[in-house]
């Protein structure tokens, strides 16, 4: 193997940057050249391709975004763009191909393998919907970003005696939903995996309120269908003052936290390592803090559940 190529695809995340400078770095340890792909599928298709070398990634690992662009490619799903693709890396001799993404990304990487294109996948998206991993690059910021914007919420909530409903992102994913809603205290969390009761949502914001709490924070993931709807849903019920929050983009942007880096970095080493074994549709994963290896495949075909026991503890800590 002597190049290989590296892209980014579908939504951003934070640590992408920590992940593209671990490949670039490990491979160019190992005497190995890197083509950095512009754009994702999208700049594949149409040569966007330069070479990284140690500098180009140097005072990359703090920041958020991606240096090499992304973009969700719909001319990649179709043959024609597809097979121009696979001729580009052809050649431009580039032996394997380092896919940085979250699961639509993953499904190209699987495809181009199928044309006997060599290809390692590492996940990144904050939704963290990728089997095969605990964690996907930049979940870990995004769950921060929403912690802090809830405890800036709850303040004037508190002074207004106001329900807050704060809509994250996920649209089929209820998990940053969950972990921010536990770590910021939230009353209810409502995620697409689960039917949402504004009945027991309501009765909830009402035992507060007897118990002399002056605020309450619902999280909703928009895969629920909208924090305005709920919030009507809330007043009808309730009669109480309600206010919406969508947070939107902010939580994709931001320099990633420690955690972001180190998982980006340990994953982007382990990625150019597997390709380095001579295997291919394999993503890069961890798994009780050890790095591992799973088939793309198979991955994909599995889905990441939520954790019972966590949604449990939202319940009973939200009493
Ligand atoms: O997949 C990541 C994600 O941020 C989702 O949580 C969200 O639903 C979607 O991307 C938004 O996509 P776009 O940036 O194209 O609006």
């Amino acid at each position: 193997m002597k190049r290989i190529g590296i892209l980014t695809s579908g939504g951003d995340a934070a640590g992408m940057n920590a992940a593209i400078r671990a490949v670039v770095r490990t491979a160019i340890y190992h005497g190995i050249e890197v083509e950095g792909i512009l754009r994702g599928y999208a700049g594949l298709i149409y040569g966007e391709i330069r070479e990284l070398n140690v500098s180009s990634v140097g005072d990359i690992i703090h920041r958020g975004g991606t240096i090499l662009l992304t973009a969700r490619s719909t001319e990649f799903m179709e043959p024609d763009g597809f097979n121009q693709a696979v001729k580009m890396l052809k050649r431009r001799n580039i032996d394997g191909l380092v896919v940085i993404g979250g699961d639509g990304s993953l499904r190209g990487a699987s495809k181009l393998h199928g044309q006997g294109i060599r290809v390692v996948g590492i996940p990144a998206t904050i939704d963290n919907d990728i089997p095969c991993t605990d964690y996907a690059i930049g979940f870990d910021t995004a769950v921060n970003t929403v912690i802090d914007a809830i405890n800036k919420l709850r303040d004037t909530a508190t002074s207004h005696e106001r329900i807050f409903l704060v809509e994250v992102m996920g649209r089929d994913s209820g998990q940053i939903a969950l972990n921010a809603g536990i770590a910021g205290g939230a009353e209810s969390i409502l995620i697409p995996e689960f039917e949402p009761n504004f009945d027991e949502v309501s009765e909830r914001i009402l035992r507060g309120r007897d118990r002399g709490k002056l605020h309450s924070i619902i999280i909703v993931a928009e895969g629920v269908g909208g924090a305005m709807e709920v919030s009507r849903e809330i007043k009808l019920r309730t009669g109480l003052d309600t206010r919406v929050t969508i947070l939107g983009h902010i939580q994709r942007g931001g320099t990633p936290t420690a955690f972001d880096r180190m998982l980006a970095s340990r994953m982007g080493a382990k990625a150019v390592e597997l390709l380095l074994e001579g295997k291919s549709n394999q993503m890069v994963g961890m798994k009780n803090n050890t790095i591992i290896e799973c088939d793309i495949d198979w991955a994909l075909a599995q889905s990441k559940e939520i954790d019972e026991e966590v949604y449990r503890l939202a319940n009973i800590l939200a009493i």
